[in-house]
């Protein structure tokens, strides 16, 4: 297998929900993922970072395959992946899998460990109950893990061990790609790090590739090899982490860099609420809340571009690559929080 080889590419996704008003009232369309796309290659990690609501989690479950895209391409592994034949969707599936973020919801309180592990196999392979529990035992170690914590329940860990047992579940079945949504927020910042160094120690050992959700730039900053910034179900800014930490070209990554401590001299203060998904600004997403906006930002959509090897959908991110300083301003209130009324399940 080559260093370059793609693993997962994403081509124009979107996801759009349809969300009820009401009994008289026609129902919402609400764009959760606009138009989204990246490339990512084995042995490498891809950092999706924004504001809570502006979609990862919908992407995320679009590239692990548990939600179809309403529009867009999705290749994993060098086939389709929106549509595939049906001989070919148990391969694509074992070849993505998830970690989510809370390992207390996501592990079964009445199995024990063994049998969390050995699951997978038994549903989707061959082998008999000897190797099945030989390979529990090595994933196990591999995680961090004794041989006799297979005996136990997942009550009887703590929440970093718990992960560490979400991830050597969802390795089980060798996948290619891992989807890890927020996987290490909820655990104390001292036990992230172990968590975040062994996802690293797993990546460089098996070549997998990360999608890796997370709100937190001090996270994504340990293990992100690329980034991409959401807002409003947008791509803003994307590529290469340390373009995008060092010269931040769109407002709102200053904004988040800025917000997360020790990575910024800047104070940028967000002001402001995010708009609804349901009644998003017309022109640029982030107008209602920049501190550079002007009538143009208010009209008209900036595309996402190429600009100093990243892609920034800001009209004057040259701006900012001529190191103008980014100062702060008191940000135009934005318009009221519209909730959605109802979603659909
Ligand atoms: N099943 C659903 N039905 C309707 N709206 C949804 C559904 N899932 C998510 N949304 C909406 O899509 C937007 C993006 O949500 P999500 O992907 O969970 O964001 P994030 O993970 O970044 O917090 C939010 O406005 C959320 O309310
Ligand atoms: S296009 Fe305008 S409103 Fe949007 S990020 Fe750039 S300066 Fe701000
Ligand atoms: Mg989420």
């Amino acid at each position: 297998m080559s260093a370059a080889e793609i693993v997962v590419e994403a081509k124009n996704l979107q996801r759009i929900y349809e969300v009820r008003r009401g009994l008289f009232r026609p129902n919402a369309q609400l764009r959760a993922v606009g138009d989204i796309s990246f490339r990512l290659e084995r042995g490498r990690t891809l950092a999706v970072v924004g504001e809570s609501g502006c979609g990862k989690s919908t992407l995320a479950r679009m590239v692990a395959l548990i939600e179809k895209p309403t529009a867009g391409q999705l290749t994993l592994v060098g086939h389709d992946a929106v549509s595939p034949p049906s001989e070919r969707r148990r391969e694509l599936r074992q070849a993505v899998q998830l970690v989510f973020q809370n390992p207390y919801g996501s592990l079964n309180p009445r199995k024990k460990v063994a049998a969390v592990l050995e699951d997978p196999l038994a549903i989707n392979t061959t082998l008999g109950k000897a190797e099945r529990a030989a390979k529990a035992r090595e994933m196990l170690a591999r995680v961090g893990l004794r041989p006799e914590h297979a005996n136990r329940y997942p009550h009887m860990f703590s929440g970093g061990q718990r992960q560490r047992i979400a991830i050597a579940r969802a390795l089980m079945l060798e996948p290619r790609l891992v989807v890890a949504d927020e996987p290490v927020s909820a655990l104390d910042v001292s036990i992230q790090a172990q968590v975040l160094n062994l996802l690293a120690d797993l990546q460089a050992e098996l070549g997998l590739a990360y999608l890796f959700i997370s709100h937190d730039l001090g996270v994504v900053r340990h293990i992100a090899h690329d980034v991409l910034v959401m807002y409003l179900g947008h791509a803003v800014e994307q590529g290469p982490k340390a373009r995008i930490f060092e010269r931040p070209l769109h407002p709102y990554t200053q904004a988040l860099l800025a917000s997360t401590p020790g990575l910024s001299s800047q104070r940028i203060v967000l002001k402001g609420e995010l708009p609804s998904p349901l009644s998003p600004p017309p022109g640029c997403v982030f107008s209602t809340r920049c501190p550079h906006v002007t009538q143009r930002c208010r009209d008209e959509r900036p595309v996402l571009r190429e600009l100093d090897e990243r892609r920034v959908a800001c009209h004057y991110a040259e701006r900012f690559l001529e190191g103008a300083p980014v100062v702060r301003a008191d940000l135009p209130s934005a318009p009221p929080f519209i909730a959605p009324v109802a979603m659909n399940p």
